[in-house]
């Protein structure tokens, strides 16, 4: 409790965990929250969940509560995860794919993620996982970093296709990026011509300073 106080006045560090994925782990009170933070970005909760809020208000609480199935691909914290059970009291499925078991174990250590019923949690790399999944998804949520370095896969066709392939007509992605330098911009700018007529692609900019959210909607 005197640490959650503490924090309004300054962060107060409760863990850190060295991983051989993710290097630099850290547990912190923050403002009264508790976050999961990497080396240089805020992995879960704080800045990142406020981003994927906005992204999920952006395609409607009351939508999503129809969905039958959601897929998130970086699960950290699982802070968009909370958001969707605790706040939008989505009951469908989830379905949480993390490369960093070290991740997974923070997250049910310290933010009680094993406590969510309608959650599996699978520990694979996305790529891998988006390859041999045969489900297919409402709303697929992209949000894949290795600290601030976002994986070229994510902007490739093959992964592109078979995320598209993977989401149900009238399903959304979406997708958080970060843009901190000018190759980052050239390669969101190209991002949204990889989708054809099928696809509604909207971009948010400038969400929490460095973030571009992108909301696609498969319309047939
Ligand atoms: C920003 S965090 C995700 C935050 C999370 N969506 C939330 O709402 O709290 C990025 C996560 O992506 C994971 N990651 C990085 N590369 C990955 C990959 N190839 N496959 C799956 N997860 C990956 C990292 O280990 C990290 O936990």
């Amino acid at each position: 409790m005197l640490k959650k106080f503490l924090s309004y006045f300054i962060p107060v560090n409760i863990v850190k965990k060295h991983s051989e994925i993710s290097q630099n782990l850290e547990v912190t009170w923050n403002n009264g929250q508790l976050v999961l933070d990497s080396k240089n970005t805020n992995y879960s909760y704080g800045s990142l969940q406020r981003i994927l809020r906005k992204g999920l208000n952006y395609i409607g609480f009351e939508r999503i509560r129809g969905f039958k199935s959601i897929l998130v691909l970086g699960v950290a914290g699982g802070s968009v995860i909370k958001t969707l059970t605790d706040e939008i009291k989505y009951k469908g499925k989830i379905t949480g794919v993390e490369i960093d078991p070290k991740v997974i174990e923070i997250a049910n250590t310290y933010f009680g993620l094993d406590q969510i019923i309608n959650l599996e949690i699978i520990i694979c790399d996305a790529f891998e996982f988006v390859l041999k999944t045969k489900e297919k998804y409402d709303l697929i949520i992209i949000d894949i970093f290795k600290d601030t370095v976002m994986p070229n896969f994510l902007f490739e066709d093959y992964f592109i296709n078979r995320i598209n392939y993977l989401l149900k007509v009238n399903g959304f992605i979406l997708f958080n990026t970060m843009t901190l330098t000018r190759q980052d911009k050239e390669r969101n700018a190209l991002y949204k011509l990889h989708f054809n007529d099928d696809y509604s692609v909207r971009m948010y900019p400038k969400v929490e300073d460095h973030n571009e959210l992108y909301t696609i909607k498969k319309m047939r």
